[in-house]
């Protein structure tokens, strides 16, 4: 069943892991699936009482540990400091996962310079900044075989109307990553990526299809899989790419979008809407044509 928990027991003991914007929507699923496998994780984000709360409810469904740190990525000091805590907490940290992210729909032209940058700050900056403070530590202290890894969207190459700063943004995130898995190598720093479709979270919700735009524009419907991302696929997806058994992948944006952005690139994709009865009369018309 996809649902299923994929990996071996412990698969991640070990392994300290900090997760950004770890304390809803994706970073929360993709955190208790790393507490289930044996790591330990540190969750950030602006919110420290909804860390703290969620911190408290992961530990007592896993019996792992998990530590809340206050952490607003657009600000390098912050980051710095985060990373202290994490250091003093846990010793050592091996995995940075940049999932924080700041979204909403809109058109470009309604936008302020504020609205902007606000965007890129937090997704692009955001993701700068913590790649940079653990890169620097990682290579300062010689460790090897740590891992960053991104989440992005599908839009990151495609490009999409109205949601164009964090397009702009998560583009951005895409081409760090791919620059610096060869930059990095040398220092056994792997970096990947993972593009999820729509999988449905509160956060993402309200500011993509805010009111009744939920009922309007169905996300499944737009998947030639017909359904939307279950929360532990992705999480599944995840733990596999920070985990040892993932050693030799690096550079490596994977989709994980039921081939959603697929079906919006292929010229005839839309033949989908023609109906089986259909095929006998077309296929009768262009031989005939075709003679
Ligand atoms: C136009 C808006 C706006 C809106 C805010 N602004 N909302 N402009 N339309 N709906 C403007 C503000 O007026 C302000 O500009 C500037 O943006 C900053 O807004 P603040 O509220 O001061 O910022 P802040 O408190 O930092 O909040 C950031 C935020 C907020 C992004 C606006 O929504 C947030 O905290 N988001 C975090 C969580 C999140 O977005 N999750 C969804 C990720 S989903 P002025 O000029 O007035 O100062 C995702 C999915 C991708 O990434 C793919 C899905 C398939
Ligand atoms: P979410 O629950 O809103 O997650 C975003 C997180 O980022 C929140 O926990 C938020 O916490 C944190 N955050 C925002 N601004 C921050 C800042 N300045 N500093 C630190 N943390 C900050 O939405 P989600 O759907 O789970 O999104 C998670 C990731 O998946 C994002 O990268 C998103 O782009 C990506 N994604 C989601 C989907 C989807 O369908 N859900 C699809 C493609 C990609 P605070 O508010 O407490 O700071």
């Amino acid at each position: 069943m996809y649902t299923d928990k994929m990996l071996r027991d412990d698969a991640l003991k070990g392994k300290n892991i900090v997760v950004t914007g770890g304390g809803s929507g994706l970073g929360k699923a993709m955190t208790k699936y790393f507490l289930e496998l044996g790591a330990r994780v540190a969750i950030t984000s602006r919110d420290l009482e909804k860390l703290q709360h969620t911190a408290r409810e992961l530990e007592d469904e896993t019996g792992g540990t998990c530590l809340p740190v206050a952490c607003d990525v657009r600000h390098y000091d912050q980051v710095e400091a985060m990373l202290k805590q994490v250091l003093d907490n846990f010793g050592q940290v091996d995995v940075l996962l940049n999932n924080a992210a700041g979204n909403f729909i809109s058109p470009t032209e309604r936008l302020s310079a504020n609205a902007f940058d606000t965007i890129i700050d937090i997704v692009l900056k955001g993701s700068k900044n913590c790649t940079l403070a653990f890169g620097k530590h990682w290579i300062a202290g010689k460790q090897q075989n740590t891992v960053v890894l991104n989440i992005v969207t599908t839009y990151s190459w495609t490009g999409s109307a109205y949601v164009v700063p964090s397009a702009t943004a998560k583009a951005g995130v895409l081409a760090m990553t791919r620059s610096l898995a060869v930059e990095w190598a040398k220092y056994g720093i792997r970096f990947n990526a993972i593009a999820p479709g729509p999988f449905p979270t509160k956060g993402a919700w309200d500011r993509l299809l805010p009111g009744e735009l939920k009922e309007k524009f169905d996300l499944a419907r737009k998947v030639p899989l017909k359904r939307v991302g279950e929360h532990q696929e992705l999480a599944n997806l995840a733990a596999y790419l920070v985990s040892d058994f993932a050693a030799y992948l690096n550079g490596e944006v994977i989709t994980i979008d039921g081939g959603e952005w697929l079906k919006g690139a292929g010229q005839f994709n839309l033949l989908d809407q023609i109906p089986e009865a259909m095929w006998d009369m077309l296929e009768n018309t262009i031989r005939k044509n075709s003679r």
